[in-house]
């Protein structure tokens, strides 16, 4: 019963008004988004950057993660937070890419460091073969520069001026209050450290809207998409506030959402029969079946949103000014 509810609540996008509920939204819908992807190994919780060449969820999950490590110069990065790591797949992936990290994830959701956790401890010889996916080289030591923390991005536990570069990526649309996440960032960054958030926003033809406006252009979307509706310039003056400077903005929307809906419209009959192969309960396959439904019409919405420029995904890259 109580999964039911948390399926129920989490159909309900509006429901994520407190860090519990982001928890539970995830902790419900993760499980089933793996089986109908049939990717128990896909630890990724991100849309992804897709390209005409991408086809599958991971590709365009690793090639985001990439896009972002590359924006973020982690290349020349040591000491880094990820805020919002999910099941750190994505540091995993910036650590096989650049072995002078020394990574600490952050998630307020402690089911997802915790299987992170076995990730990282495997040995180098079951990583390679469970995710070599994200490895790109295969003989890091995961264990000795990663590591995790259970903490909401509003409440850092870490001394101030103490990293070179903070990345939150596909996070922030949930950090309750955004300013809250941008003054810790701001303290636990050395001075010219760097910020970098990807982040999906409202897009130039809906900024800034009215509540009923938003509702009226949105539709689905409304409930089921990003937790927060930011627009680019809330974010930017917020970041400006808090003491930082911009210093790129790129708009990757048309790379994100359209391809995303794209593949789960053309696959969405095996995803289904994915889901089908499992025995549940007949109350809780009906609610699969709505929650399905739900996904599969916000994807349309989506895509028909994005192509109208009604949402947009961007990543910001500032810089913290000295104090
Ligand atoms: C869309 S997922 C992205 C995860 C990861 N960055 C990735 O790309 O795979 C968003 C993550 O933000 C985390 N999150 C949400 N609110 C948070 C908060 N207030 N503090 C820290 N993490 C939070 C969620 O638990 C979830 O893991």
């Amino acid at each position: 019963m109580a999964l039911l509810l948390n399926l129920l609540k989490s159909i309900l996008w509006i429901t994520r008004r407190s860090e519990k509920d982001v928890i539970d939204v995830y902790n419900s819908l993760t499980p089933f988004v793996q089986l109908s992807l049939a990717d128990p190994n896909n630890n990724m919780l991100n849309f992804g950057y897709w390209t005409q060449s991408t086809t599958s969820p991971i590709q365009a999950q690793i090639q985001l993660c990439k896009l972002v490590g590359n924006f973020a110069d982690l290349r020349s990065a040591k000491k880094v937070i990820d805020i919002g790591s999910g099941f750190c797949a994505p540091a995993m992936l910036w650590k096989s890419m650049y072995n002078n990290l020394d990574i600490t994830c952050v998630d307020i959701n402690l089911k997802q460091l915790t299987t992170a956790l076995q990730k990282i401890t495997l040995p180098t010889t079951t990583i390679a073969k469970d995710d070599k996916l994200y490895m790109i080289n295969r003989n890091v030591d995961l264990t000795k520069s990663i590591s995790l923390v259970n903490a909401a991005a509003t409440r850092l536990p870490f001394a101030d001026i103490c990293v070179d570069t903070i990345v939150a990526l596909e996070s922030p649309q949930h950090f309750k209050p955004l300013s809250g996440f941008l003054r810790e960032c701001r303290r636990v960054l050395k001075p010219a450290g760097l910020l970098v958030v990807a982040i999906p926003v409202l897009g130039p033809n809906l900024p800034n809207e009215s509540i009923i406006l938003q509702l009226a252009k949105l539709g689905i979307l409304y409930f089921t998409w990003a937790s927060e509706h930011y627009s680019l310039d809330n974010i930017k003056s917020a970041i400006m506030t808090e003491g930082f400077e911009i210093q790129e903005v790129q708009h990757v929307g048309h790379s994100v959402y359209k391809q995303c809906a794209n593949y789960y419209v053309q696959n969405r009959q095996v995803l289904r029969q994915r889901l089908k192969t499992k025995r549940f309960s007949y109350a809780k396959s009906l609610l699969i079946e709505f929650v399905e439904r739900v996904i599969y019409i916000s994807a349309l919405k989506m895509k028909d949103s994005s192509q109208r420029e009604i949402i947009d995904y961007v990543l910001i890259k500032a810089v913290s000014a000295g104090s």
